[in-house]
């Protein structure tokens, strides 16, 4: 099953900027109705520049998400595409403050929930819908210096692949994005985590080609680096082998002074 994007309600959260974004001019090229929200008044240009419509406002918290959904509903009629794709990604260990442990939870993973909540029951009335998560290689493999990113990340992906396996064989499609570095706000702002991705990564019109490309299709995962798939097969194959490799790493940065 392929989504059709054009003339599709199709909700995007992140939409200011970056990933978000660049998926909002694909998706309007392909002739997707769209509402665009962020916390950043950005959005309202992107948006403009699109003929979309801009919630401004948070896309994470419970009453936050229902307005986003009741709000595109009565622009665009039933959604027919979500994108829960804001994220968060500060930079810390175990003793990141409760509050940043707190937040990033609420925007990496709880977003999708209840946006998931708010969605399903019409769409299990209608047996269509698709849910995009934008989760990361992190939720696959780990990302060195963010705990909080990791571990939320991992959630997302838990959660989609449960919405997934769960409702499938009633037409419901759910797909995860997993890229390693996006040239974005966030790879600058991630440290030298960023900075060992910045050598790879990809521009954000490359992956909403990618994302386009992939949409409705049979892939749970969408991967803009391809490479990314042997790394997963390989933590899975030989787990300490690939903990070892990674610890490598970081016992790098950690003599770089990073
Ligand atoms: N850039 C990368 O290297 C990379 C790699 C893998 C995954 N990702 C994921 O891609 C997604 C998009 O990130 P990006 O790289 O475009 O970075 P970005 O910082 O440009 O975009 C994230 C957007 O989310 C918005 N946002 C954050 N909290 C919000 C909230 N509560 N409500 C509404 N909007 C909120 C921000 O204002 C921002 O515009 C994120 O989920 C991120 O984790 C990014």
């Amino acid at each position: 099953m392929s989504v059709q994007l054009s003339n599709a309600g199709v909700v995007i959260t992140g939409a200011g900027g970056g990933i978000g974004a660049a998926l909002a001019r694909r998706f309007a090229a392909d002739g997707a109705r769209l509402v665009l929200a962020d916390l950043d008044e950005g959005v309202r240009d992107v948006a403009a520049e699109l003929g979309a419509h801009a919630v401004v406002g948070d896309a994470a918290g419970e009453a936050g998400v229902a307005d986003l959904i009741a709000r595109s509903r009565s622009v665009l009629g039933e959604i027919d595409v979500y994108c829960a794709n804001a994220g968060v990604a500060p930079i810390g260990g175990a003793d990141s403050p409760e509050d940043v442990w707190a937040s990033t939870w609420e925007v990496n993973v709880m977003a999708h929930v209840r946006a998931a909540r708010a969605l399903l029951p019409a769409w299990l009335a209608r047996g269509r819908g698709h849910f995009l998560a934008t989760v990361s290689a992190a939720g696959l493999l780990t990302t060195l210096g963010s705990a909080p990113y990791s571990v939320t990340k991992h959630g997302a992906l838990a959660f989609a692949e449960w919405l997934l396996v769960t409702y499938k064989h009633r037409g419901i499609s759910v797909q995860a994005l997993c890229p390693q570095g996006v040239r974005t706000r966030m790879l600058d702002s991630v440290g030298p985590a960023g900075a060992l991705m910045l050598a790879s990564a990809l521009t954000p019109e490359f992956v909403a080609d990618v994302v386009t490309d992939a949409l409705g299709g049979d892939q749970f995962l969408i991967l803009p680096h391809p490479e990314v798939a042997q790394y997963y097969a390989t933590r899975a194959a030989d787990n300490e082998h690939w903990i070892a490799g990674m610890n490598k790493l970081q016992r790098k940065l950690e003599a770089a002074g990073t």
